[in-house]
């Protein structure tokens, strides 16, 4: 029913907040049987990638742009690794107002630069990468008086909550283990704050431990320092320096949680086992949380039997070009039922 409806009551919506809807949120939680017995836990994958605009950035662009046309804006913009983009143009073209996104040339995925174009957003590369994107975007939002939808915008965190709040509902409880894959650094913020609201209502008694997740090659928040150049195959959060930083930390030190990093490599096997033994496509970055669950495994450092939650931020067709770089390719026969059958081992 869209996440202004369903969650308005909790919301900082009035009668003069216009209810846009692209139908986002009330995503599945789905039990992965196969994936978890193997690791010895009861995990849930949260498909944030049945979202409209594909991942999870929905939830609180619904709430952003319902926002801005409320006071007025004339235009949205932002910068992104190619997800915020996708989804603010795709509200900006559902509500009528102009979109502006800023992408750092070259390094974000064919299936987000085809939804920003074809959403008809104003795509501009730069010569930089997402953390340089984002203050230049912040200076133009200034400079020409438009509303700038990247995470520092609050309604986004506010309304990314409802991810938390819907897996209270739909579980009866909180997981032992959130885990979930950390660039900006305002999802796992959000998250929590979403588990302590459940817990003041009452829906949960328990809080979860908080496990952040990031690449090895942009991991300022495992290394505790800004990253000058972050370089990682999963491109959404190819992010140095993490605007919400501080709140990510007191997340995970609050939960008794922690933040670790995971390879490229680790990221792509585990983006293999989740299709495989899932049945679950979701983008590089949605895969470092079941990367970085393999490693603790390894490590004898996954509770055994404990009820984990990943969120698969977003859907494995935005990035078709990595996916099929590490698969074997069609096997290629002519038309003979012969050749079919022998081709069908
Ligand atoms: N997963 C995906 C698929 C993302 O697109 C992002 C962030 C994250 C995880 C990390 O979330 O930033 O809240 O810690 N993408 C942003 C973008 C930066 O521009 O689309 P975060």
């Amino acid at each position: 029913m869209g996440v202004l409806k369903r969650y308005g009551a909790n919301l900082p919506i009035s009668e003069k907040t216009p209810l846009v809807n692209l139908e986002e949120g009330s995503t599945p939680l789905v039990r992965l049987s196969r994936v978890g017995d193997d690791l010895g836990i009861e995990l849930w994958a949260k498909l944030e990638g049945c979202n409209p605009s594909g991942s999870f950035k929905d939830r609180g662009m619904v709430l952003a742009v319902a926002k801005a046309l409320e006071d007025g804006a004339r235009a949205v913009v932002c910068a992104s690794t190619g997800n915020t983009s996708a989804s603010a143009a795709a509200y900006a073209a559902h509500v009528g107002i102009p979109c502006y996104v800023l992408l750092p040339a070259g390094k974000v995925a064919l299936g987000k630069l085809a939804q920003a174009l074809i959403y008809g957003a104003k795509v501009i590369a730069i010569d930089g990468n997402f953390d340089q994107a984002l203050d230049m975007a912040r200076s133009a939002a200034e400079e020409r008086g438009i509303a700038m939808v990247n995470s520092v915008n609050p309604y986004r965190l506010i309304a990314q909550k409802t991810g938390a709040w819907e897996i209270c509902e739909f579980l009866g409880r909180a997981p032992d283990l959130h885990a979930i894959p950390v660039g900006n650094a305002c999802n796992i913020s959000a998250y929590w704050a979403g588990y302590k609201d459940s817990k003041k209502w009452g829906n949960i008694s328990e809080l979860p431990r908080m496990m952040g997740f990031q690449a090895e090659g942009a991991a300022p928040l495992v290394t505790d320092k800004p990253c000058p150049n972050p370089e990682t195959i999963a491109t959404a959060i190819r992010i140095g320096n993490p605007v919400s930083a501080d709140l990510a930390k007191d997340a995970v030190r609050e939960s008794g949680g922690e933040f670790n990093s995971v390879t490229d490599e680790e990221i792509l096997e585990a983006q293999l086992i989740l299709a495989r033994e899932g049945g679950i496509f979701a983008e590089p970055a949605s895969c470092a949380p079941l990367a970085g669950l393999l490693k603790l495994r390894k490590a004898k450092k996954l509770p055994e039997g404990s009820k984990v939650v990943m969120i698969l931020t977003g859907n494995g067709l935005k990035d078709p070009d990595t996916a099929i770089s590490q698969v074997e390719k069609p096997v290629k026969i002519g038309n003979s039922l012969k050749e079919l059958l022998e081709a069908m081992v």
